[in-house]
């Protein structure tokens, strides 16, 4: 086996004003406005039209429609599956190191040709700024493909086996007997990208559901896949209706595994849609998920309130709140909320937001309709309730895009509604802990929720921080001292939550990549 070396993080470009890439990427920004894209389904290789056909529109912008994409029915999902099933003969044969070059040459096509591309698509048509849109469709996704392919060399290396005089033990890694179901969200393209590429660095073939919501980033990192040379039908791209797609997929005796990130409830359906299923599989599928969250970033009374403000601001209003770790719940101690409040409220009286064409614009809208009329309800249900006050923002306008202002709302009850149930949107709760101890507060913060994604403490007491990493055991699967719970890095910070917020399979990680392969034990005696 090859050495592949410790990969490096894809550097951020700034895109300051006056830089050649903030040139490059406003003329991309351009070039996806100015056109309308349509997008065929990719199965076997080849494009496929339904003419069953869904709208790609600007989140910011809402009557400016950027693509329509074909829709599969039941014959394409078959077809999809039919082509997966072929592809699969050829490339569990391949060496991995052919496969791994292929994902390479990806992850650097995207670092150079296609970045700006792909960045003003995800800004275009998910709404988000140039920053966030660097972090996510070009520096995440490139790190995912260069790290997984590191990750699998050590995992193809690895023979800690023991060899007796007359033996020889080794093991190999085959891919999964069947093919795997992607199903993917639109709040990472980074994410969206990993999940049908990492099972496939391990010698799988997939299906790919993009989200409705977003289909334009991973239909030009398919085409990206295409380019580096991945053989048709190892990927099939099937844009379509998940409960009709479910029905289909689900239930299909080769059925290896499932790789989601979405909603808890829709996890769920598909956990039991399995289990119902279970005697038809070949094997028993393997069902990794990164669902909700109900992120908290709690103070100790020692916490620097600058440090802890910023965190707060970034972790709950940056893309709008839509990180699956997006900070949702703050325990603040009465102590020090005085200037915290102060500090939100400088802090976002700054804040611009808007169309994210405008590189000033922090916040720029949320996803769609269902979206905003979920988090505006939640806004709602707050004006009118006895037990929270809104000290910042509250307003809404989706005249023209799904716009949310970053609002605070100030509970006073530790278990209000919007203090535990997950809005996904720019709403951050606050609870400020007076009557409770510094303990008993943490235990109502590990118990006033059924996720575990993220978590921050702010402390510059030791003890305070390792009580809280005591206490929050679970509650959080990636846990922050002193900063925000958002932007975990490849390589640095696996990502993932376990309780009801997924398997913990810690995306880009070794841990990860062993789903996708079923071991095969070989004694030799000689
Ligand atoms: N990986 C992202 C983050 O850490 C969330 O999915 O913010």
């Amino acid at each position: 086996v090859i050495k592949v070396p410790f990969p490096q993080n894809e550097p951020q470009l700034s895109y300051a004003p006056g830089t050649p890439e903030r040139a490059r990427l406003k003329a991309a920004l351009e070039e996806i406005a100015g056109k309308q894209l349509e997008i065929p389904l990719v199965i076997g290789g080849k494009e496929v039209r339904t003419g069953n056909l869904g709208k790609v529109v600007m989140p910011h912008d809402h009557q400016h429609v950027l693509a329509e994409y074909h829709i599969a029915g039941e014959a394409e999902i078959k077809q999809a599956i039919a082509a997966a099933l072929e592809a699969r003969k050829r490339w569990q044969q391949l060496r991995w190191e052919e496969r791994a070059a292929i994902f390479l040459k990806a992850a650097d096509l995207l670092a150079g040709k296609y970045r700006h591309l792909m960045n003003a698509a995800s800004m275009q048509s998910t709404s988000k700024n140039a920053f966030q849109a660097e972090i996510d469709a070009a520096c995440e996704l490139i790190d995912f493909l260069r790290f997984n392919v590191y990750y699998a060399s050590k995992i193809y290396e690895e023979q800690p086996l023991h060899h007796s005089r007359g033996v020889w033990n080794f093991v190999q890694h085959r891919p999964l007997e069947g093919f795997v179901f992607a199903v993917t969200p639109f709040n990472f393209t980074a994410i969206a990208g990993n999940l049908p590429t990492a099972p496939a660095i391990m010698g799988n073939v997939a299906l790919w559901k993009p989200a409705s919501s977003c289909v334009y980033t991973p239909w030009l990192f398919m085409q990206i896949l295409r380019e580096a040379g991945l053989p048709d039908g190892v990927i099939n791209f099937i844009p379509g209706r998940g409960a009709q797609m479910g029905e289909i997929v689900l239930k299909d005796p080769n059925l290896a595994g499932i790789h989601f990130t979405g909603s808890t409830a829709v996890f769920q359906e598909m956990w039991k849609t399995v289990g119902e299923n279970i005697a038809r599989y070949k094997g028993y599928p393997r069902i990794v998920g990164e669902t909700g969250g109900k992120d908290f970033v709690f103070a100790h009374e020692s916490a620097d309130v600058p440090r802890l403000v910023t965190a707060l601001v970034r972790g709950a209003f940056e893309y709008q709140g839509q990180k699956c770790s997006a900070a949702s719940r703050a325990y603040i101690p009465a102590s020090l909320w005085g200037g915290v409040r102060k500090g939100l409220e400088e802090q976002l009286s700054r804040v611009k937001m808007g169309p994210p064409s405008d590189f000033t614009n922090l916040v720029n809208a949320v996803i769609d309709k269902g979206a905003f009329r979920d988090i505006t309800g939640y806004i709602d249900y707050a004006k009118k309730s006895e037990d929270a006050e809104i000290i910042i923002g509250g307003g809404y306008d989706d005249s023209k895009g799904y716009f949310i202002e970053p609002t605070v709302i100030l509970a006073k009850t530790p278990r209000f509604k919007t203090m535990v149930e997950e809005i996904f949107g720019p709403v951050l709760t606050i609870y400020v802990y007076d009557k409770e101890s510094y303990e008993e507060a943490l235990e109502l913060c590990d118990q006033s929720s059924a996720y575990g994604l993220t978590g921050a403490i702010f402390a510059r007491e030791r003890e305070a921080v390792s009580l809280a990493l005591a206490k929050l055991e679970n509650a959080a699967g990636n846990f922050y001292i002193n900063d925000k719970p958002t932007g975990a890095v490849v390589g640095q910070q696996p990502f993932g939550g376990s309780r009801a917020s997924g398997t913990n399979d810690k995306a880009g990680s070794p841990l990860n990549l062993m789903r996708w392969v079923t071991p095969r034990t070989v004694k030799e005696t000689f």
